[in-house]
């Protein structure tokens, strides 16, 4: 090794480190040309052979920084990185018209014979009920991709009005109750009295919808679905629980995904798309809010909200 020195910095340094060093220095500077000083360091008096080698490193270094090789690489990974983001986008966007497609052949199949044939009055009105139903359920996946290309798009807005979320909740449940009653399956409240607060009433309404779906369209006839409600210091707390088969541990990471259903199914046969969690943790958190789950095989899901409490002016 070289002598050492007192250099600039006023620690102790070998000769050589301090040169180099220097070199470093004025190219960082904005002095590029300086590099080819790198590459004379080496034959320099009192170089060592490790100070060298570090020069030339350090040279073919810049100079490959400087020819935008670096650049290239990151350009490819960013290209890999869309082209992937383009697939999964074409996969949404098959299993979006997949959902569509047999609702829609439903609603034609049943109108065409409505048209064509001399059906009883009971088959036309069984018909025009079928109709009305998928209709509905056409537009609630409509109104879901709306709403996932609005969140996508950043253009998500709030419109907060003064209201109380056990009210909203009683509401949400008395519209779900008489579905749950036709499937065999009871609703049943726990909602404490808490305070007014300011909140979205449309989107957490449609919240208290989804999990509510959920807990029905995921348990089997003869169990409850309980929503509760209470003041947990500054925040509101609900929760959905059902008494259904429960979501494997290593599914749970995927729940709040779009698009992605897991290996529990309906079990009437219900529309499933896997859109709804992922629309329901955005709106949760849009109101700086958080959303949990705790399941467990053969005893059921809890989903569990906490919205800050905001009594507004
Ligand atoms: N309470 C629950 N019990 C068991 N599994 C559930 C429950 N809630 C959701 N899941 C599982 O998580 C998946 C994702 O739920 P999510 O609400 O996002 O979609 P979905 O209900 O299948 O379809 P969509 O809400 O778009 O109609 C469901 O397909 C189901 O497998
Ligand atoms: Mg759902």
């Amino acid at each position: 090794m070289g002598n050492k020195d007192h250099n600039p910095r006023g620690t102790i340094a070998s000769k050589d480190f301090v040169a180099l060093a220097d070199i470093i220095e004025t190219i960082a500077k904005g002095n590029f040309a300086a590099v080819d000083r790198l590459y004379e360091l080496p034959g320099q008096d009192g170089i060592g052979p490790e100070v060298s080698a570090l020069a030339e490193s350090v040279g073919m270094l810049l100079v490959r920084i400087e020819a935008g090789d670096f650049h290239i690489e990151r350009a490819a990974e960013v290209e890999e990185r869309l082209q992937e983001l383009n697939e999964l986008k074409n996969e949404h966007l098959g299993i979006a018209a997949h959902d569509l497609r047999n609702p829609i052949s439903a609603v034609r199949n049943m109108s065409q014979m409505l048209v064509e044939m001399d059906l009883d009055d009971k088959t036309r009105e069984d018909f025009l009920h079928s109709i009305y139903r998928v209709s509905n359920q056409m537009l609630a996946l409509v109104n879901d991709l709306l709403d996932v290309a609005v969140i996508e798009s950043g253009k998500f807005e709030l419109a907060l009005t003064k209201g109380n979320l056990s009210t909203l909740a009683a509401e949400r449940a008395a519209v779900i109750k008489p579905i749950a009653h036709e499937k065999g399956l009871l609703v049943d409240l726990s909602l404490e009295g808490v305070p007014d607060s300011m909140f979205d009433a449309a989107r957490l309404g449609q919240v208290f919808d989804n999990l509510l779906s959920n807990a029905v369209k995921f348990s089997h006839p003869g169990t409850s679905v309980v929503i509760s409600s209470r003041l947990v210091e500054d925040h509101i707390e609900i929760a959905v629980a059902d008494q259904g088969p429960g979501i494997p541990k290593d599914e749970l990471g995927n729940l709040f995904s779009k698009f992605e259903k897991l290996s529990v199914q309906p079990t009437a046969g219900e529309h499933s798309t896997g859109l709804g969690l992922s629309i329901v943790k955005n709106i949760i958190e849009a109101h700086d809010g958080s959303i949990d789950v705790e399941s467990e095989i053969g005893v059921g899901t809890v989903l569990s909200i906490s919205l800050p409490l905001r009594p507004g002016s």
